[in-house]
């Protein structure tokens, strides 16, 4: 590496890891993943870390529905995010979590400096509590009629009818969205980041170039308003790490998310033998990037910087925020059918699509960006296989056909391959700004001239006379070269036909130095399609299916254990109106910690649920699975010290060992009504 090569550390925002990956956060890795892929091309020393953001209250309470543990839970949405994200091509060079070892030693470390040195506050506040789930209610968990219109049913913040912005204790009869009772307030001990002790050290960070215009705007205004502290604490029961010698009270997962940058590359650095401190001392030479959505710029530009500096860390080089998605020019919508997760896109169309189309659409600023689908679809076609993909396919096939794959010795025309060639700086210029679109324009612009270039020189007229034939295997070398340098210069956005192009050149993987020399004399590969065409019928299917995965969630309440309207629940006092069925014990198991439980998986003939049921005594979890048992089918949810109970399964005999369900085959159905 030569003494320009630079030490880039850059991160994407972690993902909460309570729900898919979506084409809205889509926008951020490809972002990112262009950007960390261009610097590695240029030759420069590049690492991408991410980590799944696994903290927090809606958490909990995801994990509590499902009736699994948040670790079980962290570790399915863990996996899918990685799936998801490969599945786009974001190569991440590590990807972690912040419920690790990595991020809970940070997260004290930097606490405990922050608090020797005395910036941590504590004071008692009064909040909102829910007696009856026993807990404290985050601002969004409280619902109520709003102080304004009168609107039913908004969250603590906000009205959605008519715009109001408030506090929970404004709401008219509020209730929790746990549990529906209604919340009490209630005092309890805080731990506090005296923000404003970092006012000078902001004031110059701010001013050292690491921000958009936009948020430098944005921070004027807040450091005009003030800098607060910041509620750092959250009592139990809470997801998250505990606050040392502060027992019941855990770190507010906002406090340890952004340490979680540091933990992955703290993991990234033990597995391939890297020196942490040489990235993060507060005079280390390495540049550290952020991408983040503009909506958690406070996050990123206040709190993170001046955590850092007070804890004797590195400030980040630069924070890079970008806008929001929308589809065809309305808010992604589930009933539309716009709210498209990535796995579903990933079974209807090819992920550089979607790479390409963001990478035409982003610039540096945090304008919100809109995938118009019929645009989608034309844009990619044209630049793409009618511009890009073009220039190979009718050059290719004279070389095979004419002169056995071999490429000319010299090219006819060099002043034109050297434009392409000095082009390269500008484009390089864009990316590194993150204008991305304007790189994409200029890219698209070479590759017209070079269509006009193979229009021009008509080597499919030359090719028929024996005198003219020469003429044609340079005409189709210089549009072979003009391509390699265009795909090169995609390479970034377009790394699978980047390595498609590369195989068809028989070349090794294309970098932007490589470009100084054109391909002259070598034999490439027979042509195979590098992209083909967006089906316009896979974009519907893609809206239809986006609608369907939807709808079941779309009808459930919001609180995640709020009642659910749909089934006819019951309570005990209610037994006469039991419904009972037939269900077949999908998988039963242990339930860690219960001595009389087991938790049951039951088909209900297409439906499944989980019930928890006090028969460890009489079975073995391994003989259970297969059977069928009767069960009450439109019992309220119950929820339990493991999780939630949906429904009881009902079982005959004295108890101990004798307690009887259904024999094997009564000729019995799941599903089936009892009578
Ligand atoms: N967990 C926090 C980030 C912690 S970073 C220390 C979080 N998670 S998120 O899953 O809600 O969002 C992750 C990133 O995706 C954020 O940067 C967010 O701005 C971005 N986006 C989420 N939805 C988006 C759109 N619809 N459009 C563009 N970006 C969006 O915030
Ligand atoms: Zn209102």
């Amino acid at each position: 590496m030569t003494s320009d090569t630079r030490n880039i550390l850059v991160t994407s925002a972690l993902p909460y890891a309570n729900g898919p990956i979506h084409l809205g956060h889509l926008v951020e890795y490809i972002q990112t993943d262009i950007w960390v892929r261009f610097q590695k091309t240029r030759g420069h020393r590049c690492l991408y870390v991410c980590a799944d953001d696994a903290h927090g209250t809606p958490i909990m309470l995801k994990a509590r529905s499902e009736g699994i543990t948040p670790d079980e839970l962290i570790e399915r949405i863990g996996q899918e995010h990685r799936t998801d994200f490969a599945g786009f091509l974001v190569d991440f060079d590590n990807y972690h979590s912040t419920h690790s070892p990595e991020n809970r030693h940070f997260a004290e470390l930097i606490y405990g400096r922050l608090k020797e040195k005395g910036h941590i506050a504590q004071r008692t506040i009064r909040q909102a509590y829910d007696p009856e789930a026993g807990m404290f209610l985050p601002d969004r968990f409280i619902k109520g009629e709003c102080p304004r219109c009168g609107a039913a049913d908004q969250y603590g913040d906000s009205c959605e009818a008519c715009g109001a912005t408030y506090t929970p204790t404004d709401l008219k009869n509020p209730v929790s969205a746990i549990s529906g009772a209604t919340p009490v307030e209630r005092e309890s001990e805080h731990y506090f980041f005296q923000l404003a002790d970092f006012h000078r050290m902001l004031r110059d960070w701010t001013g050292s170039g690491s921000l958009q215009g936009e948020i430098r705007n944005k921070l004027r205004e807040w450091f005009e308003a003030g800098l607060n502290d910041w509620d750092i604490s959250r009592d139990a029961p809470y997801w998250g790490f505990e606050i040392p010698d502060a027992p019941g009270k855990f770190f507010y997962v906002w406090l340890d998310a952004p340490i979680g940058y540091m933990a992955s590359f703290q993991n990234y650095c033990d597995q391939h033998g890297l020196d942490f401190n040489a990235w993060w001392n507060p005079d280390s030479n390495t540049e550290l990037h952020h991408f983040i959505g503009k909506d958690i710029a406070y996050f990123h530009t206040l709190f993170w910087p001046a955590m850092l500096h007070g804890a004797g860390f590195r400030a980040p080089t630069a924070v890079h925020c970008h806008g929001f998605l929308t589809v065809n020019g309305q808010k992604m919508s589930k009933s539309r059918g716009t709210f498209i997760k990535a796995s579903t896109y990933l079974e209807h169309l090819q992920p550089e699509y979607l790479r390409y189309y963001f990478a035409a659409k982003l610039g540096p600023g945090v304008d919100d960006i809109d995938l118009s689908l019929d645009d989608f679809i034309a844009r990619v076609n044209s630049d793409l296989v009618g511009k890009v993909v073009n220039i190979a396919s009718r050059c290719a096939g004279f070389i095979h056909k004419r002169f056995e794959g071999r490429l000319a010795e010299e090219l006819p025309d060099p002043d034109l391959y050297d434009r392409f060639r000095r082009a390269g700086d500008e484009i390089a210029g864009l990316y590194e700004r993150r204008e991305f679109g304007q790189a994409m324009r200029v890219i698209m612009s070479l590759a017209d001239t070079a269509n006009q270039y193979v229009d021009e020189q008509k080597p499919w007229v030359l090719a028929k006379q024996e005198d003219t034939l020469p003429q044609v295997q340079g005409i189709c070398t210089q549009g072979i070269n003009l391509f390699r340098v265009l795909m090169t210069y995609l390479k970034p956005v377009l790394p699978a036909m980047a390595e498609r192009a590369e195989s068809f050149l028989d070349v090794e993987p294309l970098t932007w130095d490589a470009v100084a020399k054109p391909l002259t004399g070598t034999r490439i590969k027979p042509y195979e399609p590098l992209m083909t065409r967006v089906d316009p019928e896979a974009v519907k299917a893609l809206l239809e299916a986006s609608k369907e995965s939807l709808e079941p969630t779309a009808s459930k309440p919001a609180g995640p254990l709020a009642k659910d309207p749909i089934r006819d629940e019951i309570s005990f006092d209610d037994f006469a109106k039991v419904d009972l069925r037939i269900a077949r014990i999908a998988q039963a198991e242990h339930v860690k910690g219960a001595d009389k439980l087991l938790r049951l998986t039951l088909d209900l003939g297409g439906e499944t649920r989980q019930v928890f049921a006090g028969i460890k005594s009489a079975y073995d979890p391994a003989d259970l699975e297969g059977r069928l048992t009767v069960m009450v089918a439109n019992l309220a949810p119950r929820k339990m010290k493991f999780g939630v109970s949906e429904g009881m399964v009902l079982a005959a005999g004295p108890g101990g060992k004798d307690l009887f369900i259904l024999s094997p085959d009564d000729g019995a159905e799941p599903g089936m009504r009892v009578k």
